[in-house]
């Protein structure tokens, strides 16, 4: 696992959007995983800025982003408005899992099926919250499980309920499993913040434990992290 010290949020929204570019530019074509959360949201401005200023349209780029809230669409619109709306990407070509869906389950079965027809994710860009979990894989999930749809803790709760003013907080989400993502062939990991400081340890520790979910990038060949100050703060 590779760390990339950065001092702030900027730095890392900054670095983060670099190497996001980096990935792009070049390719005739790319799978991106994203996440949704405070931390990736300096990045998605920059790789806005990017695209405006390099005249580069994501036209070749295709995004499966991580989850979504059940009976929700607070993520759908978060990538709309923080990103999509910026990048000129066909809308087709931008995956969410369906948290209306009637049918869960099925929903989960159809999202493992659209990343493999895309061929799996080339680049999975990872947030961490504050309790270790990676999507919404909740501390004890499966090392091995697939899309599923998961009864969010307390932590995770409390942790978000800052971004439902206007709705009531789902308690519900429908989320990639870890072995969907630690199929993807490469991992950046965002931590930003003291709050992360614990599980950022953990993570380091090197050694694998389910009740810290990010420990299982331990797993995974090829993994950058890239964390500020505050979340370094207890290596
Ligand atoms: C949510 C998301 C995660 C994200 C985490 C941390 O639970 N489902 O994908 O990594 O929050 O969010 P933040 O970046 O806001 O701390």
């Amino acid at each position: 696992m590779r760390l990339i010290k950065v001092s702030d949020e900027e730095e890392l929204s900054r670095m983060a959007a670099e190497y996001v570019f980096s990935e792009i530019k070049n390719a005739d074509r790319v799978v991106l995983g994203l996440a949704t959360g405070r931390t990736p949201l300096g990045m998605y401005r920059y790789l806005s800025k990017y695209s405006k200023e390099y005249k580069l349209l994501f036209s070749h780029v295709h995004t499966v982003n991580l989850d979504e809230y059940v009976g929700s669409r607070a993520y759908h619109a978060y990538m709309q408005e923080n990103f999509f709306d910026h990048i000129g990407i066909p809308i087709n070509q931008t995956h969410l899992p369906d948290g209306e869906a009637l049918d869960l389950e099925r929903e989960c079965k159809r999202y493992e099926e659209v990343i493999q027809q895309l061929s799996g994710i080339d680049l999975q860009v990872l947030g961490i919250g504050e309790n270790g979990h990676i999507g919404f894989n909740e501390p004890g999930t499966d090392f091995s499980s697939r899309t599923h749809v998961v009864e969010l803790t307390e932590s995770t709760l409390s942790a978000n309920a800052k971004y439902f003013t206007h709705e009531k907080q789902p308690q519900k989400a429908i989320t990639m499993g870890i072995g969907t993502i630690l199929e993807s062939k490469e991992i950046l990991l965002l931590a930003a913040g003291v709050k992360k400081a614990n599980a950022v340890k953990e993570l380091f520790k090197g050694s694998l434990n389910e009740n810290i979910p990010a420990t299982v990038l331990n797993h995974h060949p090829s993994v950058t992290v890239i964390a500020d100050r505050g979340a370094r703060s207890l290596l």
